[in-house]
């Protein structure tokens, strides 16, 4: 059974034998949660830098984005190999959305804030531009998935197909990963190296290591249901 089929009827059969989830109270408790993960996320760069600028924001902004939306995929791949996190594939879709909103918040900070002027001069210079890229194709590729996330755009491209579309998910996250670890690694070397003087690392990189970890666990899944198609056949 492909993988995200597995997750759809799991949340079928959550829907149908728990009490009926309230749409709006899973929006309400899903803003609760990532505000609740942007105050953590605040507390680390507070905890490990001299100063809270709006540049710090930002990226704490982007931090928060990058782990609903990762937290959002993910999901398909948990639920598929153990159901300890089956009661969560509920929030799939909000954690998308409001991860998606983060990403807005983060996109407008990173045009407007003066410390990534002139725009789009700053991001064209030769040692950005790479990153650039990598972020705009990300974020054409969530702003199409966000369009299609609800029921009347499931109805009409076809529950199979739309499936297979909600899959460039995957591709928009290794961009964004391309997006912040083309900088970060100059930054994360010499704490992987032990060069560091913080025992600290960067939140980047503890969030580049979540995201690896949310791609290597979709390859697991891909892998095991080509195994088993193949063992079908
Ligand atoms: C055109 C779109 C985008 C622009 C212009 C942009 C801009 C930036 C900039 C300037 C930074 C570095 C911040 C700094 O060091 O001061 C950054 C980092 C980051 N961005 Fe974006 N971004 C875009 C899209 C995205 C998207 C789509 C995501 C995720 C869904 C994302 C997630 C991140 C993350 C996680 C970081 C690293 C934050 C950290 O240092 O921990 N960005 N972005």
């Amino acid at each position: 059974m492909p993988a995200e089929l597995k997750a759809q009827t799991k949340l079928e059969h959550h829907i149908k034998y728990s009490p009926v989830p309230r749409e709006l109270r899973l929006w309400g408790e899903m803003i609760v949660y990532s505000i609740i993960i942007l105050i953590v996320v605040s507390a680390y760069y507070f905890a490990t830098n001299a100063s809270f600028s709006e540049r710090i924001l930002n990226r704490a902004v982007g931090d928060v984005a990058l782990l609903l939306i990762g937290f959002s995929l993910v999901l398909s791949s948990i639920c598929y190999f153990w159901d300890f996190a089956d009661k969560y594939i509920i929030y799939r879709k909000h954690l998308g959305l409001v991860g998606s909103g983060y990403m807005t918040i983060h996109i407008v900070f990173s045009i407007l804030f003066s410390a990534y002027s002139p725009f789009p001069g700053y991001y064209l210079e030769d040692k950005r531009i790479a990153s650039f890229i990598g972020a705009l194709i990300a974020t054409a590729i969530f702003v199409l998935l966000a369009a299609i996330s609800n029921r009347f755009a499931i109805h009409e491209i076809g529950a199979t197909r739309w499936r297979k579309l909600m899959r460039l998910g995957y591709i928009g996250f290794v961009f964004v990963l391309f997006h912040f670890g083309a900088k970060g690694i100059q930054y994360w070397t010499p704490w992987l190296t032990g060069k560091s003087e913080s025992i600290f690392p960067s939140f980047s990189l503890i969030v580049f290591m979540f995201g690896v970890g949310v791609v290597i666990l979709r390859i697991a899944l891909w892998f095991s249901t080509s195994q088993k198609s193949k063992l079908g056949n």
